[in-house]
């Protein structure tokens, strides 16, 4: 099941509709988890998603393969907005998309039907204007200071 799932992955990126990526831990190489983006062409959103491997949860690798994947949404896919929903139970998924200035825009209630239980699911977003925002730095910072961001490092500082 696995391995058709990753089947898909390839023909998802030529359509230009899915982009799925590995989480691989710097050091040990091996997978770690998966990042990904469902891309709407038509309103150039993506809805994203992601998940880590238990044994290595609350190290910031899901942070920070969430900001890198914003980052390229953004910068390289041209996309306006980026969204993602969670379990209103699961927060730490919550506080990943806080931490990658993500904003809560809203609760699904009973939206999801998990196991015959009816689940509320958090809305989370950003649109580009945020990005943009968040990665220009404040005059008083702009010497040396530090900069707000997503991951990926801002088109005019190379
Ligand atoms: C959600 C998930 C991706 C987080 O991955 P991770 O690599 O552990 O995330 P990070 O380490 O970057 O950040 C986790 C944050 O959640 C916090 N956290 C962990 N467990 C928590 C809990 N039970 N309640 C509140 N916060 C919690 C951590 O303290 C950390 O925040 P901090 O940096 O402010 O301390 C991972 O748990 C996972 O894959 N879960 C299963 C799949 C899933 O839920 N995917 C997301 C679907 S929307």
């Amino acid at each position: 099941m696995a391995e058709r799932w990753i089947g898909t992955h390839r023909i998802g990126f030529a359509w230009g509709d899915r982009l799925i990526l590995a989480v691989t831990h710097r050091n040990e190489k091996h997978l770690i988890g998966t990042v990904g983006l469902g891309i709407e062409r038509d309103h150039d959103r993506a809805e994203l998603g992601y998940w880590i491997g238990r044994p290595y949860w609350n190290r910031g690798y899901a942070t920070e393969a969430v900001g890198a994947i914003i980052g390229y949404g953004f910068q390289e896919l041209g996309l306006n907005r980026i969204h993602a929903l969670h379990f209103s139970r699961n927060t730490a998924s919550g506080r990943v998309m806080q931490k990658v200035g993500m904003a809560h825009e809203g609760r699904l209630r009973q939206h999801v039907r998990k196991w015959g239980v009816y689940e509320d699911v958090e809305v989370y977003g950003v649109v580009r204007e945020e990005y943009d925002a968040a990665r220009t730095p404040a005059p008083a910072l702009q010497n040396g200071g530090e900069e707000a961001g997503y991951g990926l490092p801002h088109p005019d500082k190379g």
